[in-house]
């Protein structure tokens, strides 16, 4: 049976699967009788959705790492306060591709611009706002990065400023979200992505059932 709404995140390096398997995680929920909002970062409300152009567009070094880390949490909040919170007090399950822990990988981590750093940052925008559940989808880089340019060939609006940032960024931010799930192990859930779509979806709706559908 489908208990309380959640709020549910999922985290990750370029070409983990994410987008595929939070659209299925939302497929089984509504089977199951849930209303779920699906939504992304950056994005996710009319004014966090055109700073998502902004960060994602053009050059490598368009933006000093403390812009892009201030820019986030301008998004990130007219995003909580304008999507997720309205969705949650409406008895809506909330599945967000990407949250604050992509912040702390990306801009505290890979950008340097410090994970402390960041943290205040975030707090100053919205305050103290935590998932109920984060999957983080982990993969080796080379994999993840191959992965990525594959699906380069459809994406129609060139969003990858990240993806095209070197190897070294890369492995830094797999090694933060690592860091993270293991300070972190009541909220995340690591999950080895180095596999196939279903096996994967398996081990998602296992956990969740594990978790919060067992009544
Ligand atoms: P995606 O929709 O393909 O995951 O692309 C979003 C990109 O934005 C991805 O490269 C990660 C990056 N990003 C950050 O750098 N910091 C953040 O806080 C978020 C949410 C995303």
């Amino acid at each position: 049976m489908i208990g309380k709404a959640r709020f549910i995140t999922f985290e990750g390096g370029e070409g983990a699967g994410k987008s595929t398997q939070i659209r299925l995680l939302a497929d089984w929920l509504r089977k199951q009788g849930a209303t779920v909002c699906l939504t992304r970062e950056p994005g996710g409300s009319p004014g966090a959705e055109l700073i998502r152009d902004l960060l994602l567009k053009g050059d490598v070094d368009r933006w000093l790492p403390i812009s892009e880390a201030l820019m986030l949490a301008a998004a990130r909040a007219d995003h909580v306060e304008r999507t997720i919170r309205p969705a949650l007090s409406r008895g809506e399950w909330v599945l967000c591709d990407r949250f604050y822990d992509s912040s702390i990988a990306y801009q505290g981590a890979g950008r340097g611009v410090g994970v402390e750093r960041v943290k205040e940052i975030q707090t100053i925008a919205f305050g103290k706002m935590q998932p109920d559940l984060t999957f983080i989808l982990d993969l080796p880089v080379e994999v993840g990065l191959s992965r990525a340019l594959e699906r380069e060939g459809a994406k129609s609006d060139m969003e990858d400023r990240f993806e095209r940032m070197d190897r070294k960024f890369h492995e830094s931010l797999r090694q933060a979200f690592l860091g993270i799930a293991k300070q972190e192990p009541v909220r995340c859930i690591l999950l080895d992505a180095d596999k196939d779509i279903d096996s994967l979806q398996g081990e998602i709706l296992h956990a969740l059932e594990h978790r919060y559908l067992k009544s």
